[in-house]
């Protein structure tokens, strides 16, 4: 008897530790995590651009968010798809075809020096740019979550939660930037909260136990 009560002494006062302890640091941020971080990039590449002009979609570029825990970077051979032929701005590839046309000879190859660069980084000839030979590029990753927090962005996509939900207007950004904290808040309240209004019309279970996030 006696040692069962000390038992329920001590788990009550391991809860209210912890939730205390939970409480504190839900405002915590980790010096790693920074909100608005917005790196310049060895490339000038804009999701402006790409996702919102062009209106190529996010997962053309980061399918790994429906297969795995990462989005993951697409590798060079993506950007050949359309940069095997796209060799500067459209505006300026119909000018010459139709100069061309005109003078009655084959068009010039032109070659902007943002893709020269682009096609310098991958290692290729600017010149005769081929897809195959294309070497990956060193992007600087923007986030970055500590070691000891498990992400997965497969669960979050299954359950319909938005990119920009997270990322913020992607499609807007000429440079991508941390658009969220990242914090230990802004993850639990979501849960919290998608626990009691669903995501998309569909209700979730998104667990706000520590072993969730944490190993
Ligand atoms: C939904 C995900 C999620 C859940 C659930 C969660 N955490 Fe965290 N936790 C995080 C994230 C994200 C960070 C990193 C915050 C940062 O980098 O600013 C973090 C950070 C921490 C840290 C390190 C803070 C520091 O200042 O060093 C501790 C300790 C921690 N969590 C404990 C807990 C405990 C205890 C629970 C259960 C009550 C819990 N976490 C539940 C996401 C979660
Ligand atoms: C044509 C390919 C392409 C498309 C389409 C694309 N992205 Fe990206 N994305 C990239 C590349 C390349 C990078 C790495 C360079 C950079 O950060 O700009 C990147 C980086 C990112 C990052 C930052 C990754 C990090 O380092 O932490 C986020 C977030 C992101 N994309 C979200 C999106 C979202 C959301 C969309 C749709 C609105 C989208 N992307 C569409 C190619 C693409
Ligand atoms: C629930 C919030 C959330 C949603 C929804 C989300 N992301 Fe993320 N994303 C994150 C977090 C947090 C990280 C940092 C992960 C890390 O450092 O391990 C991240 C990292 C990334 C990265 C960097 C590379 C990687 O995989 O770590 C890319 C690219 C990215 N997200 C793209 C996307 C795209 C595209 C979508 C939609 C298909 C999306 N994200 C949906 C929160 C989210
Ligand atoms: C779906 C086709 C498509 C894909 C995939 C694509 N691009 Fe593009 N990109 C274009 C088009 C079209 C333009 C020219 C738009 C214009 O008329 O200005 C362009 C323009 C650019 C420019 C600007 C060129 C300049 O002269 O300023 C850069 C840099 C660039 N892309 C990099 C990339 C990178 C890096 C990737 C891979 C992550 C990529 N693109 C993937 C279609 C694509
Ligand atoms: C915009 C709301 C939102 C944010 C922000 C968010 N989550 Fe989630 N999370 C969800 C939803 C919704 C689910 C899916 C619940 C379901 O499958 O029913 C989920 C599921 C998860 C799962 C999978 C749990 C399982 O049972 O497989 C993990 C792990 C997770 N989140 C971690 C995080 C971490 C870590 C962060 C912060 C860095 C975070 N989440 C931020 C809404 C969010």
């Amino acid at each position: 008897m006696k040692s069962s009560i000390a038992t329920i002494v001590l788990a009550t006062g391991l809860v209210f530790a912890v939730l205390t302890l939970a409480a504190r640091l839900s405002d915590v941020r980790l010096p790693g995590n920074q909100q608005g971080y917005e790196p310049v990039q060895p490339i000038a590449y804009s999701h402006r651009l790409h996702a919102g002009e062009l209106q190529v979609d996010c997962l053309y570029c980061h399918s790994g968010a429906e297969q795995s825990r990462h989005a993951g970077v697409p590798p060079a051979g993506v950007c050949m798809n359309c940069h095997g032929f796209v060799t500067t701005s459209l505006g300026a590839l119909r000018a010459e075809d139709e100069l061309a046309k005109q003078e009655g000879r084959e068009p010039r190859k032109l070659i902007s020096p943002e893709l020269a660069k682009l096609y310098n980084a991958m290692g290729l000839d600017e010149r005769k740019p081929d897809p195959s030979q294309a070497q990956p590029i060193a992007w600087t990753k923007v986030h970055n979550l500590p070691d000891f927090v498990y992400f997965d962005h497969r669960a979050h996509q299954q359950a319909g939660v938005r990119c920009q939900t997270c990322h913020g207007p992607v499609e807007t950004m000429e440079r991508v930037r941390q658009f969220e904290s990242l914090s230990m808040g802004w993850c639990v309240n979501c849960h919290r909260q998608a626990n009691e209004i669903g995501v998309a019309g569909k209700p979730v279970n998104a667990s706000i136990d520590c072993a969730t996030c944490h190993y």
